[in-house]
């Protein structure tokens, strides 16, 4: 099917958004050896369409491409970089409704949550335009008197930015964004499930005058190994960014990985207010993000209680298609997360772990026609040791165990090799700081399940990363310079 027609099926107000070809060197291109990939909508199973699946050689002729366009765009004011971005964020919100549809399409979450994501993105672009013009050197005093100390900010040069399917727009954006405000050049790698995305974004920040070469995507399957190999070791590359699972982040740097995030419940915290919580950051996604909370720990006086009104509240979830309105939760992304979810729900079964709702892959219907769909589940009593604890599950399992102090819970919380984020409901001021100071994390959620703004420092302690993205992370696209005026 030609890009336009499929365009049009797709049902996007700008057809011209939907792009299924790389971007290089400001050049729409395919593969040399013409090979595609399909992506698929997880909801449906129809095909979306196909792009490039680019290898070795065309990855090196878009990190020339970035290497090349160093040369002017480094040397660009902060406030010309500063306008562009303005620019491409206004675009971002005219075009709300076609980057969320595409979200949806090639993701599965519901079209509201996408809408929440292109906002989230479009969040970064904005947020970065204003820290493009305040990446201030210093001055430092010196010892001796003929000699002042200054420090620049310089960019790195070329970055290279890997990013994962579900938040096909919103890791591009949080790495982008702070890039070429940095004054920096990318090659992005968009996951090969999720690439109608990049591509919009791309196209869009073209018409915000971000000149050829600044921005080229990459898009690749087969080769995945190859081009991720040449991202990161090529000679002109100076940064690699990713956001994805803990096994590939070890081979990178700045690196947001896997979270396996605790959520703790206190006796003393408002249930209702901890079983909202727990929906927001349990279900975002259908459970497919790094900061889901992946083990609940619930205090004995307070599980029957939150365990039946979690239970009550998920029962109400809608399974579907995202494009449906009356969807509150999509599909996971593909089967083999189907599988990975099924075999920690057995295990925790197998574990004497009770299955208070759910618990099994839902059979294509209509309203869910393809594989990809995992019934919203509760497990009570799941016992610590469980692979549902022990590793990250990537899905709709709000897994309960109990505990019965503090410091237990704390020891539980930390018994694990990441530490991204992790929750906890308590009104007691004193527990509020001490959990908070003792939890291994990089990031707190103290009586609020939700703490993704673009504003915050993202990022993770022990295995789950390296760096902030966010708030201080521009820092991490640009060097220091320390300049000695002598001779005074
Ligand atoms: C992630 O899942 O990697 C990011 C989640 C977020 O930014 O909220």
């Amino acid at each position: 099917m030609a890009s336009s027609d499929a365009a049009t099926k797709l049902g996007l107000k700008d057809p011209t958004l939907f792009k299924t070809q790389a971007l290089i060197g400001g050049k729409w291109l395919g593969a040399k050896d013409e090979a595609t990939i399909k992506v698929f909508n997880p909801a449906t199973d129809e095909e979306l369409g196909t792009v490039p699946d680019l290898g070795l050689s065309e990855t090196q002729e878009a990190v020339e491409a970035a290497a090349a366009a160093f040369k002017t765009w480094s040397r660009t004011t902060a406030k010309e970089r500063h306008d562009i971005l303005k620019n491409f964020y206004a675009l971002m919100q005219e075009h709300s409704e076609d980057l969320a549809r595409i979200i949806t399409l090639e993701n599965g979450k519901p079209l509201a949550e996408a809408k929440g994501e292109n906002a989230y993105s479009s969040s970064f672009i904005e947020w970065f335009a204003e820290e493009a013009v305040r990446t201030y050197g210093e001055h430092i005093p010196s010892p001796f008197p003929h000699i002042r100390n200054i420090t620049i900010k310089q960019p790195v040069g070329v970055v290279s930015i890997l990013t994962p399917w579900n938040f096909p727009s919103a890791m591009i954006t949080r790495k982008l964004g702070a890039a070429l405000a940095a004054g920096c050049t990318t090659v992005i790698k968009p996951a090969s499930e999720t690439p109608f995305s990049a591509l919009a974004l791309a196209e869009l920040a073209t018409r915000a005058q971000v000149p050829p070469g600044v921005i080229n995507v990459v898009t690749t399957h087969q080769h995945v190994s190859d081009v991720g190999r040449e991202l990161c070791e090529n000679k002109e590359v100076r940064k690699v960014t990713f956001t994805g699972s803990t096994p590939v982040a070890k081979m990178l740097v700045s690196i947001e990985a896997g979270g396996n995030a605790p959520f703790i419940v206190f006796d003393d915290a408002d249930i209702d207010a901890a079983v909202e919580g727990a929906i927001a950051c349990k279900f975002r996604g259908t459970g497919q993000t790094c900061v889901c909370a992946n083990r609940i720990y619930v205090q004995a006086g307070a599980f029957d209680e939150f365990a039946s009104k979690l239970a009550d509240k998920v029962s109400q979830f809608k399974l579907g298609n995202g494009l449906d309105g009356k969807t509150t939760h999509g599909p996971l992304i593909h089967s083999k997360a189907v599988d990975k979810v099924k075999r920690h729900v057995d295990d925790a079964i197998q574990r004497g772990a009770q299955i208070l709702i759910g618990g099994e892959a839902v059979a294509p219907s209509s309203t869910t026609p393809s594989s990809n769909f995992f019934a919203p589940t509760v497990l009570a009593d799941v016992p610590a040791d469980a692979l549902i604890n022990t590793e990250e599950t990537f899905g709709p399992v709000a897994a309960l165990t109990k505990f019965n102090t503090e410091e237990e819970v704390v020891k539980l919380a930390n018994d694990t090799d990441v530490g991204l984020a992790g929750y906890f409901y308590s009104r007691d001021v004193g527990r509020v700081w001490r959990v908070a100071e003792a939890l291994e994390v990089g990031m707190v959620g103290t009586n609020t399940g939700l703490i993704s703004q673009a504003v915050i420092p993202f990022g993770g302690v022990k295995e789950s990363g390296l760096g902030r993205e966010g708030a201080h992370g521009i820092d991490e696209y640009m060097n220091t310079k320390y300049i000695a005026f002598g001779g005074l």
